[in-house]
């Protein structure tokens, strides 16, 4: 057993379950959580009796709620650029993770914790879930994928109304949309997750390594809007905008936007 601050990480079955544990914060991640996901990540690929990865959070209320909104504060465009590269390199390495992961979407998929569950192979979610993009109502975009992993999903038109209106769709909308794989009750979330995993295990392991690596490579060619979102969302941390936003979120207002650049 690993012990991680931010996580729960166990193994059972040949099932590694990765927890994200800040149930008092909606299981938002800050940079220590980032990191533990990206240790944890790796423990589970250097353990051979790991056939499969679970990722998950804490408590029946979220999922993971986004990026630590506190963490934002203060931060120049140059050093939010950074924070979102750090976030786009880990969600890749699950992307491209050479072992099966499934995201058991207990709650709110908000933020980067929709762009988490994005970036991981297969999502399964629970009726209470719920999934969006709702930066832009902090002065932000998505900085972790999302503008680039919603499309593929979803397709242009509707990611543009979500990434635009900020809107949360249901967990049944999400399956509809092609979001989710499957929906199930909150008892029945780890169970139907377990299901799915134990069928992928009984295939051979290196041809499930070999579907991972082919359907990537489908989208490999489309990689610039990655660096476009890194560049457009640190452009964000040098606006009004994103002061107000932010600053409205934790002061529990409803934010009222200028449309200026800051002042230097
Ligand atoms: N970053 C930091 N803290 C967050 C957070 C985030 N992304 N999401 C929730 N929290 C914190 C809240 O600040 C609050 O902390 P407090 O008790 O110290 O004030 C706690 O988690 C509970 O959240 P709260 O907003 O009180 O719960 P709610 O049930 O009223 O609303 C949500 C739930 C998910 C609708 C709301 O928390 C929300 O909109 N979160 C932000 C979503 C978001 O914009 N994500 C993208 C970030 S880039």
């Amino acid at each position: 057993m690993k012990l991680f601050e931010n996580l729960l990480y166990s193994i059972h079955n040949n099932i590694c379950t990765i927890t994200v544990n800040r149930p008092d914060k909606l299981n938002a991640l800050n940079r220590l959580t980032i990191l533990e996901i990206g240790e944890a990540l790796q423990a589970a690929l250097d353990d051979a009796s790991v056939k499969g990865l679970i990722i998950t959070g804490s408590g029946t209320k979220a999922f993971v709620a986004g990026a630590d909104i506190r963490e934002f504060l203060g931060l120049t465009p140059v050093e939010g650029k950074k924070m979102a590269h750090t976030g786009q390199a880990l969600f890749n390495r699950i992307e491209e993770c050479t072992k099966p992961v499934i995201a058991a979407i207990n709650g709110f998929a908000l933020g980067g914790g929709c762009e988490l569950a994005m970036a991981c192979h297969l999502r399964i979610a629970s009726e209470n879930a719920r999934f969006g993009q709702p930066e832009v109502n902090l002065g932000l975009i998505p900085g972790y994928g999302g503008t680039q992993r919603l499309i593929r999903y979803i397709g242009k038109s509707k990611a543009m109304e979500l990434l635009m209106t900020a809107e949360m769709i249901n967990t049944q909308e999400a399956l509809e949309l092609g979001l989710v794989n499957h929906l199930t009750t909150i008892e029945n979330l780890i169970p139907k997750c377990i299901e799915v995993m134990d069928k992928i295990m009984t295939k051979s392991p290196l041809a499930i390594t070999g579907v991972i690596r082919s359907v990537n490579s489908y989208f490999a060619s489309g990689t610039i809007g990655f660096d476009t979102e890194l560049d457009e969302f640190g452009k964000c941390f040098g606006t009004e905008d994103f002061k107000e936003g932010t600053s409205a979120f934790l002061e529990k207002r409803k934010a009222s936007f200028s449309g200026k650049e800051l002042k230097q």
